[in-house]
């Protein structure tokens, strides 16, 4: 880790394990564990050996907010069947996944379970879990059924399969490393009653992967960054001012896990059974509920290639678009504007990517660690903290891009008294700081105010032979990977 001190660490005859993200710094947990515990630790990702040990109707903390413990529901709402998909998943996960939603949903308004397997390689999902669905068949007669790939689908696939194979009228699709809590089905059941073009997601908290333990999560609404991750987000300002913490939270899009009626889940086109990666169905389908544009994360090539032919692969999207026609959708700029306008506009920027200098083209300009605010030059790896925009202001962002206007703002490259620094962009702008910078592409990087150039300096006490400065130009030349087409950097 860049910057980090090295520490000496001794785990007795137990092995050390570090988890944590790799994009950002400083983000890492330490524990120790035997051989057999921390091979399955590896394997789930999760802590699959003490998840063997617990019980599978394990009671689990009340975290509802007191207005909605006291709630009463219609006895007529719709039945739901609850769609579980996996690949690899521990058995005793899923089972506990499956326990929990038949201790605490409703008998009468669960139809039936389904589990997708995604073509598991893992032995105890064959025969094992085969059994556990024969007994359970056995006194509920039909009650769970099985999908099995033959091949890997993926998630997005995985989830229309179970859709396919479900038949209440309203369909939950989850993924199986959950446990439902007592009153979650009914709210859900009844909104989608009274419109059956709402689409739902519960609210969550998080189920420790190390200790299982079950972390009280804030309410929130559900958005996604500009890297089509997922995230929560701070619920609108008009929900706040309900003061009714039992009110539903509108969502610009849904993390994973929601409930949808059947039949209207058909009508917007289920998923887009062309994307590949995890995440982006999310943030398509709240696209497309509020009636927009076919979105998806084989990544804003698709978008893209709506606005203008981008030449990346991306699939057959002819589909897609005629879907759009037919749901007259909306722009992907009105949808920004209207449904999710926490979201944070990059429209001023020209050019994005790793910067190089024509010095050291293996070293990028990096954001360092997270504890300080000290650009600093490494190995070009192009995660987040490497990413860096250029907007026709003339600021340089460095590091992960500000989703929305709840996050903290963008750090921008400030020359401070000759040294380069990263600052918040609004603070900068705020105290007349030295922040804005011209640069065109194969050129210098120079401060319009301070007339400093960004350049390499060697040092023979870094790692990489040279450090970052600001110095009186010396013709220095950096080049950004991307530049937005129309821009003339
Ligand atoms: C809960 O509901 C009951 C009956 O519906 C009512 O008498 C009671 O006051 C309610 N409690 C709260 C805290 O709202
Ligand atoms: C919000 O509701 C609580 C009770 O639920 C009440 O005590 C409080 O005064 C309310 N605040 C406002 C600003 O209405
Ligand atoms: C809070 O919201 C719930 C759900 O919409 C509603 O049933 C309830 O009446 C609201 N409570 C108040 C005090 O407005
Ligand atoms: C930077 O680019 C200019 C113009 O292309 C060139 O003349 C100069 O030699 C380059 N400087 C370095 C250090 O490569």
């Amino acid at each position: 880790i860049p910057g980090e001190r090295k520490l000496a660490l001794r785990c007795s005859d137990r092995h050390l394990v570090v988890r944590g993200s790799t994009e950002r710094y400083g983000r890492y947990t330490l524990s120790c564990r035997g051989p057999m515990a921390l091979k399955m630790f590896q394997y789930y990702g999760y802590n699959g050996y003490l998840s063997d040990r617990l019980s599978m109707d394990r009671p689990i903390p009340d975290y509802r907010p007191e207005g909605c413990k006291n709630m009463s529901y219609p006895s007529n709402l719709p039945q739901v069947s609850i769609v579980f998909i996996f690949v690899n998943e521990a058995l005793s996960v899923i089972v506990r996944s499956i326990h929990s939603a038949m201790n605490r949903t409703p008998r009468h308004l669960l139809k039936e379970i389904i589990l997708v397997d995604d073509n598991s390689n893992n032995d105890e999902l064959k025969e094992k879990l085969q059994d556990f669905v024969k007994e359970t068949n056995a006194k509920q007669p039909g009650f769970i059924k099985m999908v099995r790939h033959s091949k890997q689908e993926g998630l997005i696939r995985s989830r229309v399969s179970g859709w396919r194979a479900a038949s209440a009228p309203v369909v939950a699709l989850f993924d199986a490393h959950v446990e439902f809590n007592t009153g979650w089905a009914e709210p859900i059941l009844q909104r989608i009653k009274e419109d059956r073009t709402r689409i739902i997601s519960p609210s969550f908290d998080n189920i420790k992967y190390d200790t299982f333990e079950i972390e009280e999560y804030p309410l929130s609404a559900q958005g996604f960054d500009w890297e089509l991750w997922c995230r929560y987000l701070n619920p609108p300002k008009s929900w706040w001012n309900l003061n009714n913490s039992s009110a539903p939270i509108r969502s610009p899009a849904l993390i994973g896990c929601f409930v949808v009626d059947r039949e209207y889940f058909a009508e917007i086109g289920l998923l887009d059974e062309g994307m590949e990666i995890y995440g982006g169905e999310n943030v398509e389908l709240g696209v497309r509920v509020r009636n927009y544009i076919i979105l998806s994360r084989n990544t804003f090539a698709r978008i893209a290639h709506i606005e203008r032919d981008s030449g990346i692969d991306i699939g057959d999207i002819a589909e897609r678009k005629a879907l759009r026609k037919k749901l007259q959708c909306k722009t992907f700029r009105w949808y920004l504007v209207n449904i999710y306008p926490e979201m944070r506009m990059y429209t001023d920027t020209i050019a994005y990517g790793v910067l190089r200098n024509s010095l050291k083209t293996d070293l990028c300009l990096d954001q360092g660690p997270d504890t300080d605010n000290i650009p600093i030059l490494y190995l070009c790896h192009g995660m987040s903290p490497q990413n860096v925009y250029y907007t026709s202001t003339q600021q340089l962002f460095v590091g992960v891009l500000s989703p929305t206007i709840d996050d903290d703002d963008n750090k921008c490259l400030v020359d401070v008294n000759g040294r380069p620094r990263l600052i918040e962009c609004s603070y900068a702008v705020a105290k007349r700081m030295k922040l804005h910078w011209r640069f065109t592409q194969g050129g210098s990087i120079q401060n319009t105010k301070s007339k400093r150039c960004l350049e390499l300096m060697e040092n023979n006490d870094n790692e990489f032979g040279y450090q970052l400065t600001l110095q009186k130009c010396t013709g220095q030349n950096w080049t950004i990977t991307n530049m937005l087409p129309g821009s003339t950097l």
